[in-house]
């Protein structure tokens, strides 16, 4: 949640800036701004509103300087407006600064600092932080570093910040606690680049820095310096990017959600490569090694995760206990934080998450961590913090997922799940060696199952044609396909503001049934599995209160289509591996409607990619 850049260096630090932003506006897009010094002035411009606002805005004014700092909001402390938009001024108009988090103890600093003679514009956190570091600099008459330090011993909660200075230009500082963030080294170091992710930095540097939580950066004629909160010096540690900048780009697509849905061939292919070879029953997943045998004996396996990632998590409940015979519990992140859950030695946790940044799921991996459980995590983001707390894990290796709604992120993720199921299931002799390659030879082949699933984009434009003006949608399976309901009616609500409910189709009896009525599309989830039967008897239930409808079936069925308004064939494949398949009508259906409700499906309202906030 909100996006940061930075720039010192010897190009115009405008236009990397604004690019930089238009990049991690998926984070949020209530407001926009940046921050320039060019040995003189040190300006600030910000709008509310999204990042081509704050173009028009820049507009015949002073751009000019290489130096500067840039912010895209997801507003918490104070309403989207101009006045808290970042960057923000300290009271002497000699420091501009963006923050990425929460400052919890903001308001007792903010007392002090009012008590001092400080006056505020903003309603911000990040505006009172900045008073809060240039107070102590003046009381302690110190360098900005120090100052920067001292404050951070002192503020409470989640930050990624970055501020320069009037009186040096040719010095960025940023720090990280909780929030991610990654310094790009320009060729020669003759320019430097700060980011809440990689995305802004690709196009100009693949050598990049991730800094660490409570860790200070300071950049400084052409040199990089790292310290703790603690002073002491840390040694940077230069990865190479693999990331193309092509894969940040639409690519021909309107919008990054449909390139994404249409990439998932390649991205379930990509994410399985190496890892499963049906022909000799290879199944292993090279980054769970050192805890292989923890993961076998588990007592249990909890599943931590949020939104999409929860629902992967649930799909993979179901395979985990029908394969591999482990007990597993699926958590939401921000629940089990906060109660005191039962975990410790001998539980494994395997944390889910894209962007690898959600903060109630990093603090969920403290505290299963803190008690002893090994956890192994499941990220898209290289590199991101989940990443790195993990004890093990596996990437997911979708590439940049960059549409608010997840598509390939979950389907990789599946990907992922599955196959660790499977490794464990070999491992432990759970599955005949027959059967093991079975399922090997499946998952092989659902990036091609996928591929044809997606030609039934035209049909699906057409039903979702005739649906795009309901209130209401309810989505409903059973089984493996259960979670897949939930992802189905998550992607609609989220992207088109149609209030949708996913259910488990049996449940619809306890209360939604009441719901039905010809005005209300039902969505089934009803492919040839093992509760196919009791789902065929489900939806009668609907039609006989004059449901309308739309059954996502398997190829060749020919009893459902007689009973419903409208199907949408996928192809055939075992239970344990159709939610990678049956998800995918569901994310056209949602991805159209809301294109021709015309709603911005890539960056709806008040939703972020990455919600660095609890
Ligand atoms: C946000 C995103 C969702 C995502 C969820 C969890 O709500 O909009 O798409 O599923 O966060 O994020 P994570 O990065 O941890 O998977």
């Amino acid at each position: 949640m909100c996006g940061i850049v930075g720039y010192l260096g010897t190009q115009e630090a405008c236009d990397i800036l604004v690019k930089g932003l238009q990049r991690l506006e998926y984070r949020g897009y209530d407001s926009a701004g940046i921050a320039l010094m060019n040995g003189e002035a040190l300006n600030i411009y910000k709008i509310k509103g999204k990042v081509s606002g704050l173009e028009e805005l820049i507009q015949g004014k002073d751009i000019s300087g290489g130096l500067g700092i840039g912010h895209t909001r997801w507003a918490t402390h104070g309403g989207p407006s101009d006045v808290n938009a970042h960057p923000h001024y300290s009271s002497d108009g000699k420091l501009a600064m963006v923050h990425n988090g929460i400052i919890e103890n903001y308001g007792s600093l903010k007392q002090e600092l009012l008590n001092k003679g400080h006056e505020f514009e903003s309603e911000t956190d990040t505006e009172v932080f900045l008073h809060f570091i240039e107070q102590i600099q003046k009381d302690n008459n110190c360098e900005l570093i120090e100052a920067v330090r001292i404050a951070l011993t002192e503020v409470v909660g989640a930050y990624a910040i970055a501020l320069i200075s009037k009186d040096d230009p040719n010095q960025l500082i940023a720090a990280r606690k909780g929030s991610p963030l990654v310094i790009g080294i320009g060729e020669d170091k003759k320019e430097f680049f700060i980011a809440s992710d990689a995305t802004p930095i690709i196009e100009y540097t693949k050598d990049v820095v991730y800094i660490n939580d409570e860790e200070i950066a300071l950049i400084k004629e052409g040199e990089l310096t790292i310290i703790d909160v603690k002073n002491t010096p840390q040694t940077p540690y230069i990865h190479t990017l693999e990331m193309e900048l092509e894969a940040i780009e639409k690519g021909g697509y309107e919008h990054f959600m449909m390139k994404e849905i249409m990439e998932q061939p390649k991205s379930v292919a990509d994410c399985l490569r190496g890892r499963v070879i049906a022909e000799q029953s290879h199944v292993k997943l090279g980054g769970i090694h050192h805890h292989m045998e923890d993961l076998m004996n588990a007592n249990r396996i909890v599943i931590i995760a949020c939104g999409t990632s929860w629902h992967a998590g649930l799909v993979a409940e179901y395979i985990f206990e029908e394969v591999a015979r482990i007990p597993v519990e699926v958590e939401y992140a921000s629940e089990f934080r906060y109660r005191n859950p039962i975990i410790g030695k001998g539980d494994v946790v395997i944390a889910i998450s894209q962007s690898g940044e959600t903060a109630d799921t990093l603090a969920a991996i403290e505290i299963a961590q803190k008690n002893g459980a090994t956890v192994l995590g499941v990220c898209n983001v290289v590199g991101s913090s989940i990443a790195r707390v993990s004890d093990e894990g596996a990437y997911t290796h979708a590439g940049p997922e960059i549409g608010v709604a997840s598509t390939k992120a979950f389907t990789a993720q599946l990907t992922v799940l599955t196959t660790m199921a499977l490794m464990v299931a070999k491992e432990k002799k759970m599955l005949s060696d027959v059967n093991l390659q079975k399922l090997l030879f499946e998952l092989e082949q659902v990036p091609q199952k996928i591929e044809e699933t997606l030609k039934l984009d035209e049909e699906i434009k057409v039903i979702s044609a005739l649906y795009k003006d309901a209130t209401n949608f309810l989505y409903l399976g059973r089984g493996y396909n259960f979670p897949v309901a939930l992802e189905g009616a998550l992607k609609l609500k989220e992207i088109s503001y149609i209030h949708a409910e996913g259910y488990p189709a049996a449940e619809m009896k306890h209360g939604p049934i009441a719901l039905i009525d010809e005005e209300m599309p039902v969505v089934f989830i009803a492919t040839k599995d093992s509760s196919y039967d009791k789902v065929v008897s489900n939806i009668q239930e609907v039609k006989a209160r004059k449901g309308r409808v739309i059954a996502i079936v398997t190829k060749g069925d020919v009893l459902i289509p007689k009973m419903v308004d409208h199907v949408i064939e996928v192809p055939d494949v075992h239970e344990i591996l159709m939610p990678m398949i049956s998800v995918v009508p569901l994310q056209l259906l949602s991805y159209y409607i809301a294109v021709m409700r015309g709603c911005n499906v890539d960056q709806p309202r008040n939703l972020a990619k990455s919600v660095t906030v609890e």
